[in-house]
Parts: structure tokens; C-alpha cells; sequence
């Protein structure tokens, strides 16, 4: 690659990766969905919080587009949900930037 292709690149360099992974929907009781009521669940595509009240969930977990969805269809996706056999699988909490604090309150 020329010289000036590697000067446009470097920024980007400079910009950390936050490291997410994608949330254990299966109704394990200690690392899924397992102790999440239909209400939380609904509220959760609604506000983008963590069991509808907890912290907020990050991106690419498009909440704001499954917020366009109505009860009715919330509740099915939970529903199915329920019938998925629960996977024991902890995923790892999101990573931050080295060097940044990610506040998960
Ligand atoms: C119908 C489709 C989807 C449903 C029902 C769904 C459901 C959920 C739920 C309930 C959580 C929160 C879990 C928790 O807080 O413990 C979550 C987190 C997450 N979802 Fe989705 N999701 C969907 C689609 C997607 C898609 C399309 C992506 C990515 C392309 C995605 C990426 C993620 C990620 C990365 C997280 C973890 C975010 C964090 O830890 O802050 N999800 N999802």
C-alpha cells in the first residue's frame, strides 16, 4: 500500500474497538434469559436497558429497531424464546477500549 494510504489509515489506529458479544438468549437460569418475566423482557426492547431496568444495552443490539415491533410480537419472540433449550454459556462482559473505563451501572 503507497505512503499516503497508510497516513489516511493511521487515524483509525488510534481508535480502540470496543469487544462485545452477543447476549445468551436461551432460558439457562444463571447465564441466559432464565429469570426474565415477559414484562422484562417487552421493557427491555422498549428502553434498552438490561432487564428493562438495569444498564444500558450496548450496540449492535438494535433494541431501537425490535422497539418498532407491538406487545403482541414481543411477546411471541419471548415466547419462542422459552422454547429454546437453555444453553449454560456465560458470555464475557462487554470489553472497553484499553485504557477506558465502560460504566455498566
Ligand atoms: C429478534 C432479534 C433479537 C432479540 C430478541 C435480541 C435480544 C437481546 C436481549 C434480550 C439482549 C440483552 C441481554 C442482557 O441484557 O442480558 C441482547 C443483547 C445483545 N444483542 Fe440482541 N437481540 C436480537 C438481535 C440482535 C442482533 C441482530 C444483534 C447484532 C447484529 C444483536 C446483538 C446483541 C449484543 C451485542 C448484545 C449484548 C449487548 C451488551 O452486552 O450490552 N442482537 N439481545
Amino acid at each position: 500500500m503507497k505512503r499516503m494510504h497508510w497516513k489516511l489509515l493511521a487515524p483509525l489506529g488510534a481508535v480502540a474497538l470496543l469487544l462485545l458479544v452477543a447476549a445468551n438468549l436461551t432460558p439457562d437460569t444463571n447465564s441466559g434469559l432464565g429469570i426474565w418475566t415477559e414484562e422484562m423482557f417487552v421493557k427491555t426492547m422498549r428502553t434498552g436497558k438490561h432487564m428493562g431496568a438495569g444498564r444500558d444495552i450496548l450496540p449492535p443490539m438494535p433494541w431501537q429497531s425490535l422497539n418498532a415491533l407491538n406487545d403482541e410480537d414481543l411477546k411471541a419472540i419471548y415466547a419462542f424464546l422459552r422454547t429454546v433449550p437453555p444453553v449454560s454459556n456465560r458470555v464475557p462482559a462487554p470489553l472497553p477500549p484499553s485504557g477506558q473505563q465502560l460504566s455498566l451501572e
